[in-house]
């Protein structure tokens, strides 16, 4: 069982996209019983919320099935539960580290740093663009499939 946590910055655009993106991914590759994928919030500011509207919206547009959830935090002990702790942006990689402390196993992550052209997923809270962080979280996903596959 590979366990895997996406974090952003509220839990309700960025991580809970990628979540349901990767469990829709490996649903289709019949991988669904080799995965525990969650996500999870580095701030305090959404947590108790739902689904940000831009993020169901976009994802019910791609017929990816978007479970009913609340926002939560990302947890010091997330860290032994974990095998992946995946941000989606530098200032989230921060965040976590500082929750988590030392990455002494080196499971934390950058998202997009899984491709050929690491970079920083831009926050759709404040750009209002979904459909941008949508393509860059199914290319992040689709590179850490490869990857967890390559290292089996
Ligand atoms: P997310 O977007 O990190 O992709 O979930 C945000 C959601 C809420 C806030 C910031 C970013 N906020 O400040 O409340």
């Amino acid at each position: 069982m590979i366990r895997i946590m996406f974090v952003c910055l509220g839990n309700i655009c960025r991580s809970p996209m990628a979540e349901f993106v990767l469990k829709d991914l490996v649903k289709k590759q019949n991988l669904e019983s080799e995965f525990y994928i969650s996500s999870s919030a580095t701030s305090s500011e959404e947590i108790g919320n739902g689904v940000h509207y831009g993020t169901i919206r976009k994802l019910n547009q791609e017929k990816i099935p978007v479970e009913d959830r609340v926002a939560k935090k990302l947890k010091k002990e997330d860290y032994d539960k974990y095998d992946y702790i995946i941000g989606m942006e530098k200032s989230n990689i921060i965040n976590i580290l500082r929750i988590i402390g030392n990455d002494k196993n080196q499971k934390v992550y950058r998202l997009l740093d899984f491709t050929n052209n690491p970079r920083d997923i831009a926050d759709p809270w404040y750009t209002g663009n979904f459909d941008k962080a949508y393509e860059e979280i199914l290319e992040g996903c689709k590179a850490l499939i490869k990857k967890i596959n390559l290292s089996k």
